[in-house]
């Protein structure tokens, strides 16, 4: 290839080139490239290193670039980087021979990750809102159906569908407001760093990142050129969506395969066995709840291919970028289905029927309490007795009599029943944020509010992304 010619001797084998290329990853950031390239440009223009015509033939040629050249490309050609060159160099000969003028592929690379990276953030938030949107409806509809809720994995209290659904939907704006906070460190430029140390040639940073979008410039050209540190709040946020959506797949598949079961989806997101005709498996769910392993394994990637560098730019870093677009690409994958199969979502026949009444005994114990019958322990003593009785097949009647004969007026005894029924339950609860139905209802309402906070930000940062695409490519101004 022209480039090694200088240098050195002879070709890298077919195999070998294709071993160290980052040609099949950069298809993830061509669009990117091509904007990073039409910015560089735009600079040698403003040092009148190029003419206008140059500028917009080299703009159009880059417009122009046939997307599957990268899949076509020789591998020798190393990377996207000089593929873009190659084309240049074939179609505006006077801008492609200049197009490596105070630009290395280190700091054109970093540029182009750090704004794909900007545009997965909206991307997935954008995404994430929808599931929350489908949770949050579902929770609103349901925020009535009685629902059982666990602690240690064992039914522990009487709550709502409406309820379980909007914590998983509160728990995931949250993950997806973390996300979004990455997006201000990413978005600075490293531009027109140079190779390592700077550039003789006189770039106006501010003005390059200014074309492609960003807020700033990262100001050490070493840093610039080499650091990959930023793309680590964009992981920890991913592993953060994605443990959110490990624990809701987890969720739903013990929630389905219960009998009864608890919940139900559409068909289409079951499966069945090859053989075993009667099963109904819930593939999506599982598939879904392998999330965080797969975000996780990114981000260890990732780690290690960054860490013990040497100074500046090495290829271990190309092979950091790659784990950045699995992990995003799999978790904006999961986000779709989940919201998809959520949008199916209805109660089991077991989600009102299959509450323990004994779950209701805590109330009960506070209700002794709270009207100065008991203390606290004594009750929940108590309880548990009446707890143990039911729970040895003893009927109501001799509880009854069991609360009669330690002490307990008539009132107090009649209570019981109320609190061995569920709906009564839920409704007795008090604090701002629990389980009782109208109290589901207002804690929607406000994440409802959030939700649509963070799409409208995504869906800015999304139309800004593309402005930005489009005034930098296109003509000259
Ligand atoms: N393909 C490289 C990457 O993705 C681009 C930078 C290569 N720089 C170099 N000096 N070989 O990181």
């Amino acid at each position: 290839m022209a480039f090694r010619k200088g240098r050195l001797e002879g070709e890298v084998p077919e195999r070998v080139a294709r071993y160290i290329s980052s040609l099949e990853e950069d298809e993830e950031i061509l669009d990117e490239v091509l904007a990073v390239n039409a910015a560089h440009l735009r600079s040698l223009r403003r040092m009148g290193l190029i003419s206008d015509d140059v500028l917009e033939r080299a703009l159009g040629a880059l417009r122009g670039f046939p997307r599957e050249a990268l899949r076509t490309a020789d591998p020798r050609l190393e990377d996207v980087h000089m593929v873009v060159e190659e084309h240049l160099r074939s179609e505006v000969p006077e801008a492609g021979e200049n197009l490596a003028l105070g630009k290395s592929r280190n700091d054109a690379v970093s540029a182009a990750i750090r704004m794909r990276v900007r545009r997965f953030i909206a991307e997935l938030v954008l995404s994430g809102t929808g599931l929350a949107e489908a949770l949050l409806s579902k929770a609103e509809e349901y925020a009535e159906t009685l629902f059982p809720l666990h602690t240690h994995e064992q039914p522990a209290a009487p709550g709502t569908l409406g309820f379980v659904l909007s914590c998983h939907a509160s728990r995931l704006l949250k993950a997806l407001r973390a996300l979004a906070s990455a997006y201000g460190e990413v978005n600075a430029s490293p531009l027109g760093a140079g190779p390592v140390g700077g550039t003789s040639v006189p770039h106006d940073r501010l003005a390059i990142a200014e074309d492609l979008g960003f807020d700033g410039v990262v100001l050490n050209a070493l840093e610039a050129s080499s650091s990959r540190d930023f793309a680590l709040a964009f992981l920890c946020g991913l592993l953060r969506v994605s443990l959110v959506l490990t624990d809701l797949a987890e969720e739903l598949v013990r929630y389905v395969s219960q009998n009864p079961p608890l919940l139900d989806f559409d068909d289409a997101f079951f499966s069945t066995s090859s053989i075993m005709p009667h099963k109904r498996n819930p593939v999506v769910a599982e598939v879904a709840r392998t999330s965080l392993s797969r975000v996780l394994g990114e981000l260890v990637r990732f780690s290690v291919n960054v860490s013990r560098r040497f100074g500046g730019y090495v290829l271990d870093l190309q092979e950091s970028t790659e784990p950045l677009w699995r992990a995003a690409r799999w978790t904006l994958e999961t986000l779709e289905a989940m919201a998809e199969m959520v949008r199916t979502l209805r109660p089991g026949p077991g989600a009102g029927t299959s509450i323990d009444p004994k779950t209701g005994l805590t109330e009960y114990a506070a209700w002794l309490t709270l009207t100065g019958r008991l203390t606290f322990r004594r009750a929940h003593l108590l309880c548990g007795r009446i707890a143990s009785m039911l729970h040895s097949g003893a009927s109501l009647e001799s509880v009854e009599a069991y609360l009669t004969e330690s002490g307990l007026d008539r009132e107090a005894v009649a209570k019981l029943r109320e609190f061995l029924e569920p709906r009564r339950v839920i409704g007795t609860y008090a604090v701002i944020g629990s389980s009782r139905p109208d109290e589901v209802r207002r804690s929607i309402g406000e994440l409802v509010r959030e939700c649509g906070e963070l799409k409208a930000w995504a869906t800015d940062r999304l139309r800004f992304e593309e402005e930005r695409r489009a005034r930098v490519l296109g003509g000259v101004r």
